[in-house]
């Protein structure tokens, strides 16, 4: 079982960037207790970082014969981004998605994810946490 992890914009500078709504625990913090939950369920899992829209949809596009499932945290292309929504519709591998925070008690125009009707589901508000329940959220799925 493989599972690819994707980090969108901005989440390179996490611990640095806004503690006070995303906390301050560094990417290559969340990361490493990704790893460590990945190798408790018996998981091999792979963490990429990506600014740009292009790269996200290069990355699903490349998923969709290399891993069982995807947790993605698209940032604030989750609002708007059409073109992310179309590529995780188009894989047939299960996709989580993740927030740090809880989108739905932000501002307005972060309260819709148009990529979360393409997803399999959505987790949103529980800081770094959010990653590890959709890892094991997708987890789940793919092995049925
Ligand atoms: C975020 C929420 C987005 O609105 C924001 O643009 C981010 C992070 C989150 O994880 O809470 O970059 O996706």
């Amino acid at each position: 079982m493989r599972v690819l992890v994707i980090h969108g914009p901005n989440l390179n500078l996490l611990g640095e960037r806004e503690p006070e709504i995303y906390g301050t625990q560094t990417l290559a913090d969340v990361n490493s207790s990704l790893s460590a939950l990945a190798r408790e369920l018996g998981v091999e899992l792979q963490c990429v970082q990506h600014n740009s829209e292009g790269a996200i949809i290069d990355e699903l596009h490349a998923a969709r014969n290399a891993y069982d499932g995807v947790v993605i945290n698209p940032g604030a292309y989750s609002h708007y981004s059409y073109a992310i929504a179309d590529a995780v519709s188009a894989i047939r591998i299960p996709v989580v998605e993740a927030h740090l925070s809880n989108i739905s008690a932000r501002e307005k125009f972060r309260r819709t994810s148009v990529i979360a009707a393409a997803c399999t589901g959505s987790i949103a508000g529980f800081g770094a946490q959010s990653y590890e329940l959709a890892l094991r959220a997708v987890v789940q799925i793919a092995r049925r």
